[in-house]
């Protein structure tokens, strides 16, 4: 619901509210961003508590777009030249247009000739907003958009600090969880690899440092926010001199430039942000729940029991290997066989074939109709990987197209993995991929699509773009999305996933066109376990495949692999041509039980009852979302003290009905599974798998 005020808004998203404000030299500025106040008169005005805002330099009001007026020295949201000459914005308020869910506000820099349009809407999840910003040169000469990102977010003055909840990684060991204190100055979490990147997502979470007032899973507030983007981002914690704290975060500005002509605008990317009062749990339920219901690009997809042949085959694929492993892969339950690298042409390793998007006649002398008839028979959907963003030196389109890679014209071409970046700013590459795909697709009756992507970026140029090479930090991703968008709309029933080397490229804008995601080459179950409970501070449980794979070390069994992978999208990857019956046979039983909680895994509230960065126990727990059932995965890693006994306590069952648990005699109130708890013996690789049922429904 969106409010006017005598000088603003006040934007309400169930017990969170955003306030706009205009002040009297036309600053748009944020009023607040907190919990919801019971009269429109509580929220503050423009100005600052205790300042006269018109005596105020306009970096010290909270602006909602921030431009470094008056030197300010501080960051920047936007920013933007003029060739002949000015530089930096001033923005002022040129109108403003809402209804009950939607605030555009016009702003305008005249002397620039800039307009820019600022779009805030109350999403329909509580405690949820989205923002975009667009520049258009309404000049006559030529504006260099300098910096555009989608986000600036005003914390209340405190002189206590914030904390800023951020992932690092590497590949093989995504998404660690940090939390630094947000000090003086600029504190800055970013990709310059042209994607996303391994090294971290563009997310955020700010609580309060002091202990005392710090959030937890239940407690505290937490500010957060996301970005939907899939190319260099930036995330920058910023403490102002003047003891207040700022979040942006946007696209990158680290070597960008995107030039407009008169009439020619640039729009960021949306960011999703938001307010609660109850924990990071709830930030993360109201996270999954707009993309389940908003962002997913189908929604209610129920994810399919995977099998997928990479780590059982490698390169050597062929029909009759593959026919054999999907025999076993449908007797244990799959539903969705994925033929991986391997399969194309020239490609017996990985320093050929990519680009060259047709099958191997060597290994499929009958191409692949044989294969997907064969899986269909099985009453599987059959899935196939690509990786079309790339190139190999050693390929038919590399050798026609030298020049579509990203490069620059004098200088050697780095290869990674042997692998060259096809230049997906230019339309013709993504023409190219659009209609060699398309032809896959239409020839062969896939349902699966797993979309690799195995580099990041070196040599960044793009020399025959004579007009502003820069821009490929944009329009790549641009392009990336359009041959998604446009092979998602011809082929609507295809599942994909994402997939960038394991998880280089988890963010919202992919979110929004794949149904799942691989959050990891890392496959050891100790190490998917923190990945898992960092993947699930922002993504939903039922859009990270998860596979069960073979275990050199022998510690960890079948079921405490199988266990750990069930609080996602199940797969198998091991080798099923080595396992012996009894373990294709126990193997059933774990994919009986999975579809049997899969709903509640994919659709439910997740509880995170246990921090496993702290306790070494893994303890998601997905309550559906009617309350009637609710599924506790336990997983205990080997590490750290001697095991006692640890008492669990379930969150998020309805208070007053009563619950019974599988392996435990007790029927309590779900207020009393909250308070007693519910106490697991379970030591070092063991886990167990608990079912609460509604017994008074
Ligand atoms: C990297 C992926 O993460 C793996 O799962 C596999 O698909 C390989 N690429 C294949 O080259």
């Amino acid at each position: 619901m969106i409010h006017e005020t005598e000088n603003g808004w006040v934007l309400v998203s169930g017990g969170a509210a955003l306030g706009i404000g205009v002040d009297r030299n036309g600053v748009v500025v944020q009023t607040s961003l907190g919990a919801a106040l019971p009269d429109l008169r509580d929220y503050p005005g423009p100005a600052l508590p205790g300042h006269r805002e018109w005596r105020l330099p306009a970096h010290f009001k909270n602006a909602v777009i921030e431009t470094g007026e008056q030197g300010a020295g501080t960051e920047e949201t936007l920013r933007a030249r003029r060739e002949t000459g000015t530089r930096g914005l001033v923005l002022r308020y040129a109108g403003a247009q809402a209804d009950e869910a939607a605030l555009s506000i016009r702003l305008q820099d005249a002397a620039l000739g800039v307009d820019v349009e600022l779009d805030l809407r109350v999403a329909p999840i509580p405690g949820l907003f989205t923002i975009g910003l667009s520049l258009r040169n309404s000049g006559a000469a030529r504006v260099v958009v300098e910096r555009l990102l989608s986000l600036t977010l005003h914390l209340p003055q405190s002189h206590q600090r914030y904390a800023m909840t951020h992932f690092d990684g590497a590949w093989g060991d995504e998404l660690r969880l940090n939390r630094d204190v947000i000090g003086p100055g600029s504190h800055v979490r970013e990709s310059r690899r042209l994607v996303t990147s391994h090294e971290g997502t563009p997310f955020f979470a700010v609580d309060h440092a002091e202990a005392a007032r710090a959030a937890s899973e239940d407690r505290g507030v937490v500010w957060f926010g996301a970005l939907a983007w899939s190319g260099n981002w930036k995330l920058i914690g910023e403490g102002t001199r003047d003891g207040r704290a700022r979040l942006h975060l946007g696209m990158n500005d680290h070597d960008f430039a995107l030039p407009l002509d008169p009439g020619e605008e640039a729009r960021s990317p949306e960011a999703v942000f938001g307010y609660v009062a109850d924990g990071f749990g709830a930030m993360s339920r109201a996270l999954h729940d707009w993309q389940r219901d908003h962002v997913a690009p189908r929604r209610s997809h129920t994810p399919p029991v995977v099998y997928n042949s990479w780590y059982a085959t490698e390169f050597g694929v062929n029909a009759d290997q593959q026919i054999a492993l999907a025999r076993k892969a449908a007797a244990m339950g799959v539903e969705m066989f994925v033929l991986d690298d391997g399969w194309f042409s020239g490609r017996v390793n990985d320093r050929a074939g990519l680009g060259d998007w047709w099958v191997d006649a060597s290994k499929f002398p009958g191409g692949l109709t044989g294969l997907c008839d064969a899986v269909h028979g099985l009453g599987m959907g059959f899935g196939l990987w690509i990786e079309p963003e790339m190139v190999n030196p050693d390929s038919d389109l590399y050798r026609a197209h030298p020049d579509w890679v990203v490069h620059f014209a004098d200088r050697p071409r780095t290869t990674i993995r042997h692998q060259l970046m096809l230049n997906l700013a230019r339309t013709e590459v993504q023409d190219y991929l659009i209609g060699i795909l398309d032809r896959l697709l239409c020839e062969n009756p896939i349902d699966f699509i797993k979309w690799d992507m195995n580099r990041s970026v070196t040599e960044p140029g793009w020399p025959d773009c004579a007009e502003e090479p820069r821009r490929i930090w944009v329009d790549h991703t641009r392009g990336v999305y359009r041959v998604w968008d446009t092979l998602r709309t011809r082929h609507p029933d295809v599942i994909w996933e994402n997939c960038a080397g394991g998880g280089g490229r988890l963010d919202l804008g992919l979110a929004s066109r794949s149904e799942q995601a691989w959050a990891s080459d890392n496959v050891s179950a100790p190490a998917r376990l923190h990945i898992q409970h960092s993947y699930s501070m922002i993504f939903p449980a039922g859009t990270m495949a998860s596979w069960v794979c073979d275990d050199p070390t022998g510690r960890q069994s079948l079921a405490f692999r199988f266990h750990r992978a069930m609080a996602g999208a199940l797969g198998i990857g091991g080798d099923l041509s080595v396992w012996d019956d009894a373990a294709l046979a126990e193997a059933a039983a774990h994919v009986a039980t999975y579809k049997s909680i899969r709903d509640l895994v994919t659709f439910g509230d997740l509880y995170r009852l246990s921090d496993i960065t702290r306790t070494g126990l893994s303890a998601p727990f997905f309550v559906g979302k009617d309350g009637k059932e609710a599924a506790l995965i336990l997983a205990r890693l080997g590490e750290g003290r001697p095991h006692h006994p640890v008492t669990i306590h379930p969150r998020g069952l309805h208070p007053d009905a009563r619950y019974g648990a599988s392996g435990r005699d007790e029927v309590l109130t779900g207020v009393a599974w909250r308070q007693r708890g519910l106490i697991t013996s379970i030591g070092p690789y063991q886990s167990e798998v608990i079912r609460f049922r509604r017994i008074d429904a």
